[in-house]
């Protein structure tokens, strides 16, 4: 990592402990509190009801100014800018009865301006600091235009990459997601709510929407409750305690129950066993979608079942304001539960610092696309590529290589690389791979630059002609491909992953010149791309990485830059193997090394000589890339991993020692990982779990002991009592570079 991150990660350092989380009340909370039931008790029930609405912007400031005055919003999204973000909270502060100040709201999912890479992306670098790094950059851009709230990190674990809103998660691991999540929650919200560059963080969506049926976007969910505490609900812990201001219900109704309407996850298990202190926003409309849900037969029954569930705020759809006097008139919603609600958005307000300053500094010099940003947001997209092939060491490119054709609807579509959820993101701010290796390679390379395809989704052929002539021109072709942006994110769902357009073609024709092809597939979600893997001699993967992903690539390719990302999710070889996942659980029938495919099985033969195991015929068991998997321009050699010991007790801490040595010629990081099996359990466990992980920088040649440190108390699980605790039994462990690699050794739990 290089000086600039550095002194960025120093000025980010965190030290905020978890305060809307229920922990012990300091001076400075109950002074907050104090102010809190002193407004309550001071205001109607429309002002409370306005402070549990939140409205989108619209271009009449007046009829917004009016609202206000009324005191009937509490908070706005997508407002940006910070002359009517201030003229707004003048309003709110001096013209309405109770001057409270309104909570300004954006999607600000991987940057503001300077966009890192998409969160899958940077979950491939398994480096949270860089995940606070880019979360810290994205609040001191937002809030530099009056925004202190942003709707992230999405922490929802999916195993299913035709959802398109995998762009926005960090993959299929539980542990991976959740401290990626608490990295995010850590940088947005900085070292302390109150600084006017902090913005408050939303976990979301709260919770299962990942699961969603078949990978369509806002569709039902079956997740038993051991599998939701098991493996969806433990990132959001995870928020909660790092101090997540809020959480955002998802779409999804799970077993039959919106999660906009479960008390259950709402006030059971966030609440009660969590003890969240700060509010919980539906999600745009999905108060009143409850209706279409047919879980609500109108809009105050909607309006009920939400707030009755914990739902604080709602999103766009108005129901609350308009419904709740009668429901109260009615019982059937408590003023109680409504002040309850009122006073954990007033807590939040009241941290921001909003009370005492709710404005922007207009006149402050811009701060967009800082150099230390640029360089920041260069480093996440270094570090989140995932070098997936690299044979004859095609890559790096040599300094004898003289002429390089670059071809691609992807090499140099400035727009396309930012991914999905960029608002306010800007293309002409983008630097594309095209730019970026002219760039740096300057005039000792000559670079011939032919698309073949002008967008990912181009069925016309006729550019691929010349995109050959100019691969047989060169020593070697890189073949930039993927996905539009607009092909992953939320509704954008693919049920075919294959490339898109004619780029199937156009590799194929440029592998049939016989030259070098790099192919370097830009996406939103891994593709299926077993074909052209084939066909390619090096293969670069890169999640849409952002404004600055030209130059990281570039540097990539020719050696300035080792890659070090490693795969966030299995990739399938086909679609139909969907869902593939490492940590799936041991079946009765596991799969083994005995596989038998199509081709191979003889005709008539008999019905059990394949064997029964788990598996596909036409695609096998093995998908085509498994989780944390990604080479380097070296190699490294693990050794067995040493325990401290062999018998451990739950409150023991098993010390895991490993030797790593850089076997290669270059200089690189390697993400060691360490994963266990819980062998036998009062219900079937998954083969392995990933429980640690570290990224190593060596030099070449060297070799060093380090160790992971794992309570033994992190191995527990849901068991079949529905109890969280450890079992006794047999473990194995592995140390390894990704999830199917390494020798396993085992250790004994002891009551
Ligand atoms: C998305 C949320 C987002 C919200 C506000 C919804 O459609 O599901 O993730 O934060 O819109 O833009």
């Amino acid at each position: 990592m290089n000086k600039v991150i550095n002194i960025i990660l120093l000025i980010v350092s965190v030290a905020f402990v978890g305060c809307v989380q229920g922990d012990k009340p300091n001076k400075e909370n109950e002074v907050i509190e104090k102010k809190i039931e002193a407004l309550i008790r001071k205001m109607t029930l429309e002002e409370k009801l306005g402070q549990m609405n939140q409205i989108t912007s619209y271009p009449n400031i007046e009829d917004l100014s009016n609202l206000i005055k009324k005191g009937e919003v509490g908070s706005i999204l997508n407002e940006i800018d910070p002359v009517r973000i201030n003229a707004l909270q003048r309003v709110a502060m001096e013209e309405s009865r109770m001057g409270i100040p309104l909570m300004m709201a954006r999607d600000v999912i991987h940057g503001f301006k300077t966009i890192f890479p998409i969160p899958l992306g940077q979950a491939a670098s398994f480096n949270p600091d860089i995940v606070e790094i880019g979360a810290r950059i994205a609040a001191i851009e937002a809030s530099s235009v009056g925004i202190r709230w942003t709707f992230a990190p999405m922490i929802d674990i999916s195993r299913d990459p035709r959802w398109g809103r995998i762009a926005e998660g960090f993959g299929e691991d539980t542990y991976l997601t959740s401290v990626m999540g608490v990295a995010s929650v850590k940088g947005y919200q900085g070292d302390s709510l109150n600084n006017p560059s902090s913005i408050a963080a939303c976990a979301k969506h709260f919770v299962g929407y990942g699961a969603v049926e078949g990978g369509r976007d806002y569709n039902s969910t079956y997740i038993s409750e051991r599998q939701l505490r098991n493996v969806f609900l433990p990132p959001f812990e995870a928020a909660a305690k790092a101090g997540s201001a809020t959480f955002m219900t998802s779409f999804n109704d799970n077993d039959g129950v919106p999660s906009t309407g479960n008390s259950f996850v709402l006030k059971d298990v966030l609440r009660k066993e969590w003890g969240f202190k700060g509010f919980v926003v539906s999600d745009w409309a999905s108060v009143s979608e409850m209706i279409s849900h047919g879980f609500a037969a109108d809009a105050a029954e909607a309006a009920m079942k939400a707030i009755n569930a914990g739902v604080d705020m709602e999103m766009v759809s108005g129901t609350y304001f308009k419904e709740t006097p009668q429901l109260i008139q009615q019982y059937k919603v408590k003023e109680s539960t409504i002040d309850e609600a009122v006073r954990d958005i007033l807590r939040i307000k009241f941290m921001l610092g909003l009370f005492d300053n709710p404005y922007v500094d207009e006149k402050a010099p811009c701060i967009f696309y800082e150099p230390s940003h640029l360089a920041a947001a260069k480093q996440a997209a270094i570090e989140s590529v995932i070098l997936l092939k690299n044979e004859k060491q095609t890559l790096p490119i040599k300094s004898s290589v003289k002429t390089v054709a670059v071809v691609g609807p992807m090499a140099d579509a400035p727009y396309e690389q930012l991914g999905t959820w960029i608002f306010d993101g800007e293309k002409e701010h983008t630097q594309t791979p095209l730019v970026a290796i002219k760039e740096l390679v300057g005039s000792s390379v000559h670079i011939i630059y032919e698309s073949g395809l002008a967008y990912s989704r181009d069925n016309n052929t006729q550019g691929i002609a010349k995109a050959v002539a100019a691969a047989s021109k060169a020593d070697v072709i890189l073949a930039f491909v993927g996905e539009e942006s607009i092909l992953s994110g939320e509704a954008h769902c693919l049920a075919d992953l294959n490339l898109q357009g004619k780029q199937s073609e156009l590799l194929e024709a440029l592998s049939k010149t016989g030259k070098p092809l790099v192919t370097v597939v830009m996406a939103g979600r891994p593709l299926t791309i077993e074909k052209e893997v084939e066909q390619s001699d090096a293969v670069l993967y890169s999640f849409h990485p952002g404004t600055m992903g030209g130059p990281a690539l570039a540097e990539i390719l020719w050696g300035e830059a080792v890659p070090s990302g490693k795969t966030p999710m299995t990739f399938p070889k086909v679609v139909g193997q969907i869902p593939v996942y490492y940590s799936h659980n041991t079946t009765g029938r596991p799969a083994n090394r005995t596989e038998v495919l199509l081709h191979n099985i003889p005709v008539e033969a008999g019905q059990t000589s394949l064997g029964c195991t788990s598996f596909y015929l036409d695609a096998g068991f093995d998908p085509l890339y498994p989780f944390g998997y990604g080479l380097s321009y070296t190699t490294f050699h693990y050794g067995a991993p040493v325990l401290s010991a062999t018998e451990l007790k739950e409150k023991d801490v098993l010390t895991v020692e490993f030797e790593i040595e850089n076997t290669g010629n270059y200089d690189a990081t390697e993400v060691a990982q360490l994963y266990v099996q819980d062998k036998v359990g009062s219900v079937t466990r998954p083969v392995k779990e990933l429980k640690r992980f570290m990224r190593v920088p060596l030099k070449a040649g060297e070799k060093r002991t380090l160790r992971f440190e794992l309570p033994i108390s992190e191995l527990a699980f849901w068991n079949v009592d529905m109890k969280y605790g450890v079992e006794p039994g047999e473990f194995n462990l592995w140390v390894a570079g990704d999830s199917q690699s390494g020798s396993s050794v085992s250790f004994k739990v002891v009551l």
